[in-house]
């Protein structure tokens, strides 16, 4: 009989997570975070011991009223806002308690099911809050949050989300386009990319005690699909100011591309003339790259990207080039060359 011993990278596909990956490569240069993933130790145990050393992900959530509690959103009165009937679904919308309940935000990440955040995420508080926006820009400013989103006119739009991780979600966003805002911040034409910056604060998010991960999470985009129609700046989700684990205030939306791309709770936007070096790129540059749009051709190097699991009905369905996208955002790559545009 054929017996068939596993490879140890061929992780299932919950198990195969960006955390999971850096742990394994980085080893030892790492300090105690790596050496345990170097270890082996079961998810349960590098919890203990890092808790032990106060360097978990932080998946206990504190006690106490939510200061995050979206309910008290000083937007609130602009959701609903007007639905976008330009952009449609070939799929049903993710149900809230689904979509609510499996979030991304290494911030907020657990050893042990680091997708259920929402309880630690709502004790991060959404007040103040303000944006700098900086860089080759006509003049450099700090605008708070409530002023920013009442400066735009916000719209609902539908939109599906492709994790790089292969799953996949459907959901109503509510914010403005990106354009919009870029026409309202001014940025000089020397400005080839936006790079958006999210928080730094390791006493509300216990992921980023975690000396291994290069705090603060960046990402960033061309100037031209910055200003791309479906290029998305997020405030809510479900026609309500969007709760923390969807990164409230504001995060991005770029629906082409792997969610990884769609960097949260942003505190800092500038424009810049050279490349920024997301955070999953500087950890581990040959899996995660800048461009990062969904191609079901283009193999993850550890799994497949040809088919992915809709978190919603628990289907799986095939992924479609540019998440679907291609007509919108194809001629922005036309010519291209010399790069890996699907990293
Ligand atoms: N932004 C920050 N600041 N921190 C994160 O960990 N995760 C990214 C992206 N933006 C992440 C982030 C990844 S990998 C994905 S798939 C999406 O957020 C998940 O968004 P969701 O939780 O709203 O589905």
């Amino acid at each position: 009989m054929h017996i068939r011993h596993r490879p140890s990278w061929e992780l299932p596909e919950s198990a195969a997570t960006p955390e999971s990956v850096y742990l394994s490569r980085r080893t030892l240069l790492g300090g105690g975070a790596g050496l345990i993933g170097a270890l082996g130790l079961p998810g349960g145990a590098q919890a203990g011991f890092l808790d032990s050393l106060g360097l978990s992900g932080g998946d206990k959530a504190p006690k106490g009223p939510a200061p995050g509690d979206p309910a008290n959103d000083p937007t609130k009165d602009l959701y609903p806002a007007r639905h976008n009937d330009a952009f449609t679904l070939d799929r049903p919308v993710t149900p809230e308690d689904i979509s609510a309940n499996y979030n991304n935000f290494y911030e907020f990440g657990s050893d042990r099911s680091y997708y259920q955040v929402a309880d630690v995420c709502a004790q991060m508080p959404r007040r103040p809050w303000t944006v700098k926006i900086d860089g080759l820009v006509e003049k450099e400013r700090e605008v708070g949050i409530d002023d920013l989103i009442r400066a735009m006119a916000l719209e609902e739009r539908l939109y599906r989300h492709r994790c790089v991780e292969a799953w996949s979600m459907a959901v109503p966003w509510t914010g403005f386009p990106v354009k919009d805002f870029v026409s309202w911040a001014r940025p000089l034409s020397s400005a080839k990319y936006m790079r958006m910056e999210t928080f730094l604060n390791p006493d509300v998010a216990a992921g980023q005690r975690r000396f291994t991960y290069p705090w603060p999470y960046v990402d960033g985009l061309t100037m031209a699909e910055a200003t791309n129609d479906l290029a998305f700046f997020v405030t809510g989700i479900y026609g309500k100011p969007a709760p923390n684990q969807f990164g409230a205030p504001l995060r991005l939306a770029v629906p082409w591309k792997y969610g990884f791309k769609s960097v949260k709770s942003i505190v800092r936007i500038s424009f810049v003339e050279e490349r920024p070096v997301g955070l999953w790129e500087q950890i581990q540059g040959r899996e995660y790259g800048f461009w990062a749009n969904v191609n079901p051709a283009v193999p993850h190097p550890r799994w497949s990207q040809a088919s992915e699991r809709d978190i919603g009905t628990g289907e799986r369905r095939p992924t479609e080039i540019y998440n679907g996208y291609g007509e919108q955002v194809a001629g922005l790559y036309a010519g291209i060359k010399g790069e890996n545009l699907f990293m």
